[in-house]
């Protein structure tokens, strides 16, 4: 049995877990295996009663899972970053998530706002680095002066910066991003990898021109690990001109590679080439422990409990879930179930469809059951 957590979370979060879940279990019935799901009660509804985000005692329990199936979360009545930063963000670090695997794709029989596009032009993953970058969260405002000490703690090293900062500017604001040498070999080692078993292309993205530090330091490491794979064809891309090529040539891309910011930035663009927020979804991956799996949007409060949310990339994460604990067959059996649910248009609005979240998770489930 496979012990996997679930954090349905805000908004529409609860709702799409449930379909997921209903789809992964019609799964271990069709496959041959069977998950044992445990529910947590993570969110702003807990937050705003209790004041708590994510206990010690909860990572710890979460740690004894296979892997953490998530929803989304993110409330209006909560200021903004206070939960993405003390849920979401806190378990990708805590876990070390170092990978962030966002599958660029499109379904058959989905429409793609760029013209004259077909499935076999859009099918690209993007690695994202997720541990590090503007993300790790350290930085302040002050006026005048300043002196503190700010800390990054990570399994795999850890960093102070002691500092005394003067300024006669009215008010200052900074954040400091940070790449390691380790850090930016392991994200790309796993891109690279993943490119020697697709077609052997992987794009680097960086702003190296003008950040020159930070993503010189990224490209140099990029360059070292290339040596280790000669077979793998490289390029380095900047990131404003990776999101032209992603609307004019998405078909020039195997596997990219990129650090934590931009990677957020260009996976929202490739959820819109591969038809909507709806249909994107994202692992956060720990090759060593504990994985999270989860859609690349968020909350989407104003639809929550309307039934009308799209619940295919909750549960295309669901796929790489499996993926991941390598029951890979239902995998597949799981996007194929997607497909056939997109062929017999049996989806929610924002696909022109007229089902509602639980029916079309429903009919998904039913044919992974059947197996067609
Ligand atoms: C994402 C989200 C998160 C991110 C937020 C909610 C912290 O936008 O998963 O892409 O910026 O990584
Ligand atoms: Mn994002």
């Amino acid at each position: 049995m496979y012990k996997i957590a679930a954090v349905g979370g805000d908004g529409i979060g609860p709702e799409i877990i449930c379909e997921g879940k209903k789809v992964l279990d019609a799964a271990g019935e069709k496959f041959g295996f069977e998950i044992g799901w445990t529910d947590f009660d993570i969110g702003a509804d807990r937050y705003l009663a209790t004041g708590t985000l994510v206990t010690e005692d909860e990572l710890k329990d979460l740690s004894k899972f296979r892997a953490i199936y998530f929803g989304a979360i993110g409330d209006e009545r909560v200021k903004p970053g206070v939960l993405e930063k003390g849920i979401l963000l806190a378990l990708r670090f805590h876990f070390d998530l170092y990978v962030n695997l966002r599958p660029i794709r499109l379904l058959a029989g989905v429409e793609t706002p760029l013209a004259g596009k077909t499935p076999a032009d859009i099918d690209f993953v993007v690695v994202r680095e997720n541990t590090e970058d503007f993300y790790v969260g350290i930085g302040s405002r002050f006026r005048k002066r300043q002196k503190t000490v700010l800390n990054v703690e990570r399994e795999l090293y850890s960093v102070k910066f002691g500092l005394d900062i003067e300024s006669d500017a009215e008010e200052i604001a900074y954040q400091i991003g940070l790449i390691t040498r380790e850090g930016a070999r392991r994200v790309q080692t796993y891109a690279f990898d993943l490119a020697m078993k697709r077609k052997k292309k992987l794009t680097s993205v960086d702003k190296a021109n003008v950040l020159s530090d930070i993503y010189g330091l990224w490209r140099e490491v990029f360059t070292e690990t290339a040596k280790k794979y000669p077979r793998v064809t490289t390029e380095f891309t900047f990131v404003d001109a990776i999101t032209m090529w992603f609307v004019k040539n998405p078909e020039w891309f195997d596997v990219v590679v990129t650090p934590n910011m931009f990677g957020d930035i260009i996976t929202d663009l490739g959820a819109m080439i591969q038809g909507g927020m709806g249909l994107a979804p994202g692992a956060n991956i720990n090759p060593k422990g504990t994985s999270m799996f989860e859609p690349i949007h968020g909350s989407a409060p104003k639809y929550k409990g309307l039934g009308v949310a799209n619940p295919i990339a909750t549960i295309w994460a669901g796929s790489l879930l499996l993926d991941h604990i390598g029951e890979h067959e239902a995998a597949a059996a799981v996007v194929s179930a997607i497909e056939k649910s997109i062929r017999d248009g049996v989806v929610t609005k924002d696909m022109g469809g007229t089902a509602s979240t639980s029916r079309a998770g429903t009919y998904i489930a039913k044919s992974v059951r059947k197996g067609k």
